[in-house]
């Protein structure tokens, strides 16, 4: 049991852990304050982060941040700390969207003992969104099962989509391509988070370098982040025709919801990365009201759909960049 304030090591490995989440265009849309005399960990929205156009609602901020809440989790295990998080404690800031106690007492409410945490905690550098073509060898049923009770243990549900369903699915990413090149606004919005590494070297946003190969059906299960430009050198490649994808979903909507969904994907995304299982997203459908609902599958699906994820066997994406520390992390005297 930890009794006295982290020393600056320890602090700095949780923040870069929890900073090593992915969010939306990697915007990293949060801030983290370290309060030494109470030994907690607060997590807040930065909202000057936020895509106005294609999350108004701010559903994908808070999965970001949930997701970098699960990262925290998972390293304050590794460290042998024992934490109790609390979701947005304080109803009048919707900003402050969690707090994280590390040491608690015994006689303190805690998290139940969750060891499978700690043993995600290499996966947290490994883990990298890959926007390249999958082969098609199948996740095994063992594995399915392993990323469905990694959600589950985050209150989420995880499910593999049924073949009917994929082919509605894939007409729906499609579908909402074609709203978003019919919308100069979010076209816009994509592009200010999108970097050019041969004039810049970014702190945020998509490097041009992880855009991955363009596909060249252009039917590809991924969001291409180069929209409509040529960018020099770039592959045409095959994606693979019929891509594994399934939907993570929650009881609720609301902020959170968003925050359980967020660490949901982080957790799932863990457990793939640990069973050398590659993943991306496909989320457009998911930023049209209009398109989410019909996302649900019609026969089995429960709850609102938050994540459209494609798994497979290829290649690692690339490591991201990420702000520094000290630009997302505050402590208090
Ligand atoms: C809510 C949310 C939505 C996302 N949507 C997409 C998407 O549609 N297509 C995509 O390629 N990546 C998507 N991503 C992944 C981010 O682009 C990625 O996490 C970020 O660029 C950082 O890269 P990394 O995941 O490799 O660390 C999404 C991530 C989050 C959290």
């Amino acid at each position: 049991m930890l009794t006295e304030a982290l020393d600056d090591t320890t602090l700095a490995d949780l923040v870069a852990d929890a900073t090593a989440a992915p969010s939306m265009h990697n915007a990293q849309p949060w801030l983290f304050r370290y309060g030494r005399c109470s030994r907690t960990i607060t997590l807040r929205a930065d909202f000057e982060r936020a895509m106005p156009e294609a999350d108004p609602s701010g559903r994908s901020l808070h999965i970001g941040c949930g997701a970098a809440l699960l990262n925290l989790r998972v390293s304050a295990a590794h460290h042998g700390l024992d934490a109790a998080t609390a979701l947005l404690p304080e109803p009048s800031d919707p900003a402050l969207l969690a707090t994280v106690r590390l040491g608690v007492r015994a006689d303190e409410p805690r998290e139940p003992a969750d060891g499978v945490l700690a043993v995600l905690h290499p996966a947290i550098k490994d883990r990298h969104t890959s926007r390249y073509p999958f082969s098609g060898q199948p996740v095994p049923d063992g594995v399915r099962a392993h990323l469905a009770d990694a959600a589950r243990a985050e209150g989420a549900d995880f499910a593999f989509l049924t073949p009917i369903h994929l082919e509605t699915v894939l007409g729906l990413i499609r579908d909402a391509e074609g709203y978003d090149r019919g919308d100069p606004a979010r076209e816009a919005e994509q592009q200010r988070w999108t970097r050019n590494t041969r004039s810049e070297a970014p702190v945020d946003g998509i490097p041009d370098y992880a855009f991955g190969p363009h596909d060249a059906t252009e039917r590809a299960a991924t969001r291409d982040f180069a929209g409509t430009r040529v960018v020099p050198g770039r592959a045409r490649v095959l994606f693979e025709s019929r891509p594994q994808l399934a939907l993570l979903s929650t009881p609720g909507d609301h902020a959170t919801d968003w925050l359980r969904a967020g660490q949901a994907l982080e957790r799932v995304l863990l457990t793939a990365t640990l069973h050398q299982v590659s993943t991306s997203f496909a989320t457009q459908p998911l930023e049209w009201p209009d398109l989410r609902w019909v996302l649900r599958d019609p026969v089995f699906g429960t709850g609102h759909p938050q994540m459209l994820i494609r798994l497979g066997y290829g290649p690692n994406g690339p490591c991201t960049p990420r702000r520094p520390l000290n630009d997302v992390l505050t402590i208090e005297p």
